[in-house]
């Protein structure tokens, strides 16, 4: 699976995306030698730098970011293919030199007209940068070579700015050479989870209505907002990654099993259960929303949401949401589906656990305790990645003692080979063209679809309950799964 010819165009090269995950993941893809001879990199930015200041800065992110060693003559070969574009959205002669860059690239480089185009901006931008791209002709190529434009999320804040973006996209570029990036789906625990379900004949029989009494996607992080207060406030938990991330995560566990892998086939199955998704009546029984306030993370006080710096110090911006979902199909019928994410929690984990119903009948004696006999399949997806299976065991004695065991498979213990970085893998899929992984706009209207009456629901709610910093989040939460006689489990 290596590139053919080509070159990456990315628009916002100087943020942080760029930096720490975009300008990494080229230079692995590089060191794995899964790029062309063919290759350009290429910045466009306001700084006014050379390609030589580009590359060094390039140098400087892929070293303080990348997991690999830094590799001289990996650096040394893809060094030669950078290039920086110096100019502004609304200029056209800087489209023009950008033009004449990627011309460059063809005649010196062999990219052969082979172009993506990496929009790392706000999407506020997305409409200047797509137009411009067309007024100077780069979205489009000549016979033979492709042009692709590669989008980041947020896709919208909402279905009808998600599909005013779509519009604007959709007039320059088809919908063939739109990608758009949900990292989620790179991650290699994301895509076990269709090993795990279709490769095998144990866990598909019971992962139904039948078996299942819950399921719980948790997604959480003990970082705070950092530095994206103007980028965070105002958007929240759910905009942020219950649309896109959650969503997701909850399509693939739910979905039927797809014909094949082709992108046409995932993505229709995927479609169905963002389809089949139904909210519940009353959002202000299975919703719940918080805040962060101050506390501990570790030995380390950190402050609240409202005191971070750039924060409007009213704001209603929710830093936790926790949602219900329900699938209407046959095999879902009943089960609720519980989305969970937010910042300055216990630890870092995203988790898949899918919570079986529990034994009708148990032939002795135990000291039951509320966990047992509650067996669970948990996909790890970070930051120990692997799969947890939850099982009654008995306690060595001569009493009859069942207690809940684990089983662990572990990435880190059973494969030797590293896994790709989510943008790396993502980006070499752009490259060639490989487009499974990349959600469709229907998809992302679905979601929206899903999102949009939770949130015009609790902007009718003013403050959302606070929660200290380092703890599970709001009581609101644990009392939203109570009432269904269930709990979260601790990750
Ligand atoms: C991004 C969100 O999509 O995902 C961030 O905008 C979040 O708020 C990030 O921190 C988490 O990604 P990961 O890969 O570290 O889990």
């Amino acid at each position: 699976r290596v590139a053919g010819p080509c070159s990456l165009v990315i628009f916002g090269v100087t943020g942080d995306l760029a930096k720490r995950k975009l300008l990494p993941a080229v230079y692995d893809l590089a060191n794995r030698g899964l790029l062309p001879a063919g290759f350009g990199l290429v910045g466009f930015g306001r700084r006014p730098w050379s390609n030589e200041e580009f590359a060094n800065y390039a140098e400087e992110q892929v070293r303080a970011h990348c997991r690999t060693p830094f590799n001289e003559t990996t650096w040394g070969h893809l060094r030669d293919s950078i290039r920086f574009v110096q100019g502004e959205f609304h200029d056209s002669e800087a489209f023009t030199r950008l033009s004449d860059t990627v011309s460059e690239l063809d005649r010196d480089r062999g990219t052969r007209g082979n172009h993506a185009f990496y929009m790392a901006v706000p999407p506020r931008d997305f409409p200047v940068v797509s137009k411009q791209l067309a007024a100077s002709g780069l979205s489009h190529s000549s016979e033979g070579a492709w042009r692709r434009v590669i989008i980041e999320k947020p896709f919208g804040h909402d279905l009808k700015s998600a599909k005013e973006l779509d519009r604007v996209v959709g007039e320059v570029f088809s919908p063939e050479s739109v990608f758009r990036i949900d990292h989620y789906l790179g991650k290699e625990t994301v895509q076990n989870l269709l090993a795990l379900r279709f490769a095998n004949m144990m866990f598909e029989p019971v992962w139904n209505a039948n078996y299942v009494s819950h399921v719980q996607i948790t997604m959480a992080e003990d970082l705070g907002i950092g530095g994206r207060a103007g980028y965070y406030d105002g958007i929240g938990a759910a905009r942020d990654v219950i649309q896109n991330h959650l969503l997701q995560l909850m399509a693939l566990t739910a979905m039927e099993e797809p014909v094949s892998f082709a992108a046409s086939d995932l993505r229709a199955e995927k479609t169905k259960v963002l389809s089949a998704v139904h909210l519940p009546k009353n959002l202000g029984l299975h919703t719940a929303r918080g805040q962060y306030a101050e506390g501990w993370q570790g030995s380390e006080k950190v402050i609240g949401y409202l005191d971070e710096h750039g924060i409007n110090p009213d704001s209603t911006t929710e830093t936790y949401a926790a949602i219900r979902l329900d699938v209407d199909t046959r095999r879902w019928a009943g089960v609720p589906f519980y989305l969970r994410t937010g910042k300055r929690l216990g630890k870092r984990v995203t988790e898949i656990a899918v919570q079986f119903k529990r034994a009708p009948h148990l032939p002795f004696e135990t000291t039951a305790t509320r966990e047992l006999g509650a067996n669970a399949v948990v996909i790890r997806v970070q930051p120990d990645e692997g799969v947890t299976l939850r099982f009654g065991a008995k306690v060595p004695g001569t009493a009859m003692e069942v207690r809940d065991v684990s089983m662990d498979f572990s990435y880190g213990s059973s494969f030797t080979e590293a896994s790709p970085e989510a943008y790396e893998r993502l980006i070499l899929d752009v490259l060639l063209g490989d487009p499974p992984l990349f959600p469709t706009t229907k998809e992302v209207e679905l979601s929206w679809e899903i999102l949009d009456p939770i949130e015009e629901f609790w902007s009718t709610l003013g403050q959302p309950s606070p929660y200290r910093a380092g703890t599970w989040g709001p009581k609101e939460a644990d009392d939203m799964l109570a009432r269904d006689g269930h709990h979260w489990r601790m990750p």
